[in-house]
């Protein structure tokens, strides 16, 4: 690899933002790994999506560590840009009820959301380039407006990124976050919208629409950029004003 190109691995890059994010890097000529846990979805993305080089798929279950130590043979040796796009909502509420339900649902937002990041990040931080390295992780508006367990973990995600700048700061690598409003086009939600709620969403934001995966992958490609070298332990929100000022 030349010294020019980067190595940028991006977690949950078969869908969604990620893979907007994943096809913007692979776009400016970059070396791209993807990570999910479907081969099918990863293969055809990488195929899609590649640019002046191939974009290397990893299908790994990110919130299982042994899986993920397994994995790591398929990984670079040499990681220029982390991002952490995977995550989740939990399955629907089943019809139980109590406290054993509570507790479900705040594990599997946990599970689903904080060790995806974490664990990924955790496993590279050996192979984070230094100086220059980048780390951009992907949280949500719940994580500052609330939205039970899931604006919880995703709240977790600032906190720890706090930790993640001041472990990297000396050796000159930036730790940042993501914060996007609504997104439309990505699997999270599992379905497109009805038209009250997208017009409901829509009428949230300043600007008059919701985000596209490509507005997210803008605000990471600049927080991943050598420009951004002075931004650190930061988050930017990215929802077209539905959240302002936080
Ligand atoms: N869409 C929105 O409105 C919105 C708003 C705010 C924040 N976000 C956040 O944005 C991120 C991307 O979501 P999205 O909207 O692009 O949804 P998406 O299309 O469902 O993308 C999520 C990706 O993460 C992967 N993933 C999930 N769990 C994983 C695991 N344990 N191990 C490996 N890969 C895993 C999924 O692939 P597999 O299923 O194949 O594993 C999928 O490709 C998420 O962190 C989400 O919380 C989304």
């Amino acid at each position: 690899m030349d010294s020019t190109t980067r190595s940028v691995v991006v977690s949950g890059g078969g869908t969604g933002i990620g893979r907007a994010i994943a096809a913007r890097f692979a776009r400016q000529g970059d070396r791209v790994t993807i990570l999910g846990r479907r081969t099918e979805v990863l293969r055809a993305t990488a195929q899609e999506i590649e640019g002046a080089h191939p974009v290397h798929a990893v299908a790994v279950d990110l919130s299982a560590p042994e899986e993920l130590e397994q994995a790591m043979d398929h990984l670079p040796e040499r990681v220029d840009v982390l991002v952490n796009s995977a995550g989740r909502r939990g399955t629907p509420a089943s019809s139980e009820t109590g406290l054993k339900a509570v507790a479900d649902r705040w594990r599997q937002d946990f599970d689903n959301n904080v060790l995806p990041v974490v664990l990924l990040t955790e496993v590279l931080l050996p192979r984070l380039a230094r100086p220059g390295g980048r780390v951009v992780s992907i949280s949500s508006i719940a994580a500052l407006r609330g939205n039970g367990a899931y604006g919880a973990v995703k709240a977790a995600l600032l906190a720890w990124n706090h930790t993640l700048a001041q472990q990297l700061g000396p050796d000159g690598v930036t730790a940042n976050v993501v914060v996007p409003g609504y997104v439309a086009g990505t699997e999270f939600f599992g379905g497109a919208p009805s038209g009250d709620e997208l017009a409901r969403r829509r009428d949230q934001t300043l600007i008059g629409r919701v985000g596209d995966p490509d507005d997210i992958a803008a605000a990471v490609a600049f927080l991943a950029s050598p420009e951004a070298g002075y931004i650190t332990g930061e988050f930017l929100n990215s929802n077209g004003g539905a959240l302002c000022g936080r």
